[in-house]
């Protein structure tokens, strides 16, 4: 258990474990203030949290920076899996530099990287239920802000994007087992970014 770094909040856990693991939660914070939505829909669906969230992101920050980024698998083997084709974002072609891009500012960007994107793609998280990376802003981990090989300016194929974070076992092994056997897209069947439905199912 993460409350573990927090002594004060054991007394509490009196109370009850669920109403504990809620303040924990709540009070440690995981990525963001916006993905806890998704940490306390977890928990009132009655779903066993696979990896505590907040862990989750923390290795995911941790490799990317450990890797300079380059955490995702390398682009000439992803694109030997098909399905690939180029992308260019418009602005980009336009070039339209400055709409990102400020050298007076910190960064070099017009704003925090964790913004830029929402200055365009505004209104962008329709959703009740929010992928973890999208409600915290790091479209990056995915996108590139240029070009790309791949589709939709994706950083690595579709097909083997979501395994870059997703390698815990999954609760429903049986379905998904067949899903790679059979070569499906996760985006096939979970939307990306955001969805009505828990796990943002399509
Ligand atoms: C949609 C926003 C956006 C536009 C438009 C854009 N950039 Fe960028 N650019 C970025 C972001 C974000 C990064 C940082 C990428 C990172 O750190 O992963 C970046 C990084 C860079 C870098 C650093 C090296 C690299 O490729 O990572 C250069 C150089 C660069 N941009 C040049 C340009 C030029 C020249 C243009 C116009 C032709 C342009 N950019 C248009 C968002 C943009
Ligand atoms: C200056 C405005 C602007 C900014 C900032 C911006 N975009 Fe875009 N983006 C556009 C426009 C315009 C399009 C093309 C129309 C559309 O699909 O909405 C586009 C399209 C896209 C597409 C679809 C590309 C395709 O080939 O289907 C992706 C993915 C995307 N943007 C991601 C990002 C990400 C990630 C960032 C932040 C790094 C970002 N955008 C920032 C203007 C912007
Ligand atoms: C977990 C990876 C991931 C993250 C994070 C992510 N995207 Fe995407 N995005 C995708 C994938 C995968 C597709 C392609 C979907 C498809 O082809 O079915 C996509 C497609 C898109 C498109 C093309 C139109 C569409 O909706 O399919 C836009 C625009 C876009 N993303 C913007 C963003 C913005 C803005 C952010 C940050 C707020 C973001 N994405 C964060 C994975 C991601
Ligand atoms: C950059 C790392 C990253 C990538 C890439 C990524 N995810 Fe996630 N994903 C997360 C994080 C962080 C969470 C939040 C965990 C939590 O709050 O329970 C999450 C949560 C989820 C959940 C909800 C799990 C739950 O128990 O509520 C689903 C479903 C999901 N991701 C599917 C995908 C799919 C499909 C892709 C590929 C399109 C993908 N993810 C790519 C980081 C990532
Ligand atoms: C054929 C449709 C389908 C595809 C393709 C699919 N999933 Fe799922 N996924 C589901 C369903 C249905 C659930 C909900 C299972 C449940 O309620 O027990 C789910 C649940 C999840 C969850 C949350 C609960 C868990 O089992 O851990 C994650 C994370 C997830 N999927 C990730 C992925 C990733 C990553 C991929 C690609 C390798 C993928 N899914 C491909 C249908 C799919």
């Amino acid at each position: 258990m993460r409350n573990g770094k927090h002594p004060a909040d054991r007394g509490r856990c009196a109370a009850g474990l669920m109403a504990c693991l809620l303040v924990c939660l709540v009070v440690t914070g995981g990525c963001s203030a916006v993905s806890r939505h998704e940490i306390l829909s977890t928990i009132f669906d009655g779903v066993p949290s696979y990896q505590p969230p907040e862990e989750f992101c923390r290795d995911y920050h941790e490799n990317s920076k450990a890797s300079g980024g380059k955490d995702l698998p390398a682009k000439d083997q992803a694109g030997e899996s098909g399905g690939s084709q180029s992308s260019r974002h418009q602005p980009y072609e336009e070039k339209r530099c400055d709409d990102c891009h400020d050298k007076t500012k910190e960064g070099g960007l017009v704003t925090a990287k964790i913004e830029l994107c929402f200055q365009c793609h505004k209104e962008f998280i329709k959703g009740s239920y929010v992928h973890g990376p999208v409600a915290v802003g790091e479209c990056l981990a995915c996108h590139e802000p240029h070009t790309s090989r791949y589709a939709s300016l994706l950083k690595a194929d579709k097909n083997q994007i979501c395994s870059v974070c997703h390698r815990e076992k999954r609760l429903s092994i049986a379905l998904h087992d067949k899903v790679s056997e059979r070569q499906i897209s996760c985006s096939d069947c979970h939307d990306p970014h955001y969805g009505s439905a828990s796990y943002f199912m399509k």
